[in-house]
């Protein structure tokens, strides 16, 4: 599909779940880029966005058709500075339904011409969340396989730095 899409998220940190959306997108999009917007709703942040970039920089570069950027403000108005016309969004359990549908309907409103993507997280991936991961990390449990190997590195050291 010739178009460009748009991957938002808070990605702190990024998961496996949130790569295998990005892999998926990347076969369907011919450019994908996945961008980090620092959400100061969210009190659990771990990673500053720089750090977060490096990360999605380095577990995409396999990827030649997706590049990874942050924005601040609103969603359609970067989507549209970059010339995007699709907004990529995973759907997890039905529970993430209410909030997205919400989210897509506003998006509409403010930008009629970008339309919201919803990919299905894979069944492997649907219970994962960032702060989860987080949360079972730091309390010592193993949260290996659920985030890319570097990220999983970083994590441990950073929780063992908080903790001492
Ligand atoms: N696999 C694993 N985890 C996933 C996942 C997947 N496929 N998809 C989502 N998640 C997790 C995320 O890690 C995140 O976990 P956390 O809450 O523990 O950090 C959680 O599900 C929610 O993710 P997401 O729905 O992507 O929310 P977000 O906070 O990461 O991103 C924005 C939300 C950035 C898209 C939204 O706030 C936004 O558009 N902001 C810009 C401002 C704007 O335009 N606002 C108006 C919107 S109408």
């Amino acid at each position: 599909m010739g178009a460009l899409a748009i991957y938002p998220g808070s990605f702190d940190p990024v998961t496996n779940g949130h790569l295998d959306i990005i892999e998926r997108a990347a076969g369907i999009f011919s450019k994908v880029i996945v961008a980090v917007a620092p959400n100061p709703l969210k009190r659990s942040e771990l990673f500053s966005v720089e750090e977060r970039i490096s990360f999605l920089n380095e577990v995409c570069s396999k990827w030649t058709n997706v590049e990874v950027d942050s924005f601040t403000g609103l969603l359609v108005e970067y989507a549209i500075g970059k010339g995007a016309n699709i907004i990529i969004r995973g759907l997890r359990f039905v529970s993430d339904f209410e909030f997205e549908f919400q989210m897509a309907l506003m998006n509409r409103r403010q930008a009629p011409s970008i339309e919201t993507v919803f990919l299905m997280t894979g069944a492997e991936h649907s219970y994962l969340s960032s702060s989860l991961v987080k949360e079972v990390a730091a309390l010592g449990g193993n949260v290996e396989g659920l985030v890319p190997d570097i990220v999983l590195k970083s994590m441990l050291k950073k929780l063992q730095k908080k903790g001492s």
